[in-house]
């Protein structure tokens, strides 16, 4: 078996990598490093069932040799980055997804679409369902990435319909990990570079604003489960357990015997007050539902991030 995945150097492609590499699958990585890090893939780079191409997804195309399947995970993920990066990843998810689903047409490959939560916006129904439409304000500043988004899905269905494309969609929500950046904005690595450093934490708004976690792991099992079976229709990916921000912020100052205060600061423009995913459909198609808890998986990314502060 031979797969691409896109954004491979990145946080989550980049725990994909390691999972195919060793089930024994070729993989070739297309990054350009935009978010990503090639520390993340290094360990492969002698391994030759590993390739990295660096290059901007837009720009490829034609990959050589036979594939099996495309995972397209390149987007910057978190908001700082999609907020520096808006015309970037506009085009990552309309012209790179374009891209890949015509490659992957012509190898006669799988085309697997990392969407998100976020294309069901500021949900006015909870918990979030796949039939769900979403509240999204296209004129938003983070539009640029829940549009994004939903373009890609409409444009890997509508290959889906026309030219019988064999895809698989996921809508990933909120997962934390070893190999998130520090300063990528997003609550949990903020929380705990924070916390570890005994600043203070920030906390927008109020802090009752809800978010559920999975751990990468977990993640890993599920999108692997979602490319092997034969399925078109999106599937939520997630922990449902739910936590405020209070919650996690105080978790994270507890694990980590941190000294810091809370620094609330006004909420960003269509920050979602609620966020859990309905899991029924992959638990249902996919037999999968993650079992590590936010304390388990927080113990080991705090273990991992102390470590990186060891060495920088
Ligand atoms: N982490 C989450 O909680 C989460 C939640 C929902 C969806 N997702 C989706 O999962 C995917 C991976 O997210 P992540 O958290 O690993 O983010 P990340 O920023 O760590 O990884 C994204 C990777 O894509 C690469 N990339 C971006 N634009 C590219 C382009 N034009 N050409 C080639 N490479 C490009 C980046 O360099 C980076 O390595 C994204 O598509 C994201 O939207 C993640």
């Amino acid at each position: 078996m031979r797969i691409v995945i896109t954004g491979g150097a990145g946080f989550i492609g980049s725990h994909l990598v390691d999972h195919y590499i060793v089930q024994g699958v070729d993989v070739v990585v297309i990054d350009n490093l935009i978010t990503g890090r090639e520390e993340n893939i290094s360990k492969h780079q002698d391994n030759r069932r590993f390739t990295f191409m660096n290059e901007d997804v837009c720009n490829v195309e034609t990959i050589d040799g036979t594939i099996d399947a495309i995972l397209h995970f390149a987007c910057p993920a978190s908001p700082f980055d999609y907020l520096k990066y808006p015309i970037e990843t506009l085009q990552v998810m309309s012209v790179g997804t374009h891209r890949m689903l015509d490659i992957a047409r012509s190898k006669n490959a799988k085309f697997f679409l990392a969407s998100t939560s976020e294309v069901y916006g500021d949900p006015d129904v909870h918990p979030q369902q796949e039939e769900y439409f979403g509240n999204v304000n296209v004129l938003s500043p983070r539009a640029v990435y829940d549009e994004g988004k939903r373009f890609a899905e409409t444009v890997t269905v509508a290959y889906h319909r026309k030219y019988d494309t064999n895809i698989g969609i996921i809508r990933i929500f909120n997962t934390y990990g070893e190999r998130m950046r520090p300063a990528d904005g997003r609550v949990i690595p903020t929380f705990i570079s924070e916390a570890l450093a005994n600043r203070p934490l920030p906390i927008f708004g109020d802090g009752s604003q809800t978010r559920s976690f999975c751990y990468i792991e977990d993640m890993v099992q599920g999108i692997a489960k979602a490319v092997e079976i034969d399925y078109p229709l999106p599937v939520n990916l997630g922990n449902p357990a739910e936590h405020t921000v209070l919650q996690v912020a105080d978790l994270i100052r507890r694990l980590c015997k941190s000294t810091s205060d809370l620094h609330y600061m006004p909420l960003p423009d269509s920050d979602p007050k609620k966020r859990k995913p309905d899991i029924t459909r992959a638990q249902n198609v996919l037999k999968w539902q993650p079992s590590i808890s936010l304390e388990q998986g927080l113990v080991k990314v705090i273990t991992w991030f102390k470590e990186r502060r060891k060495d920088d």
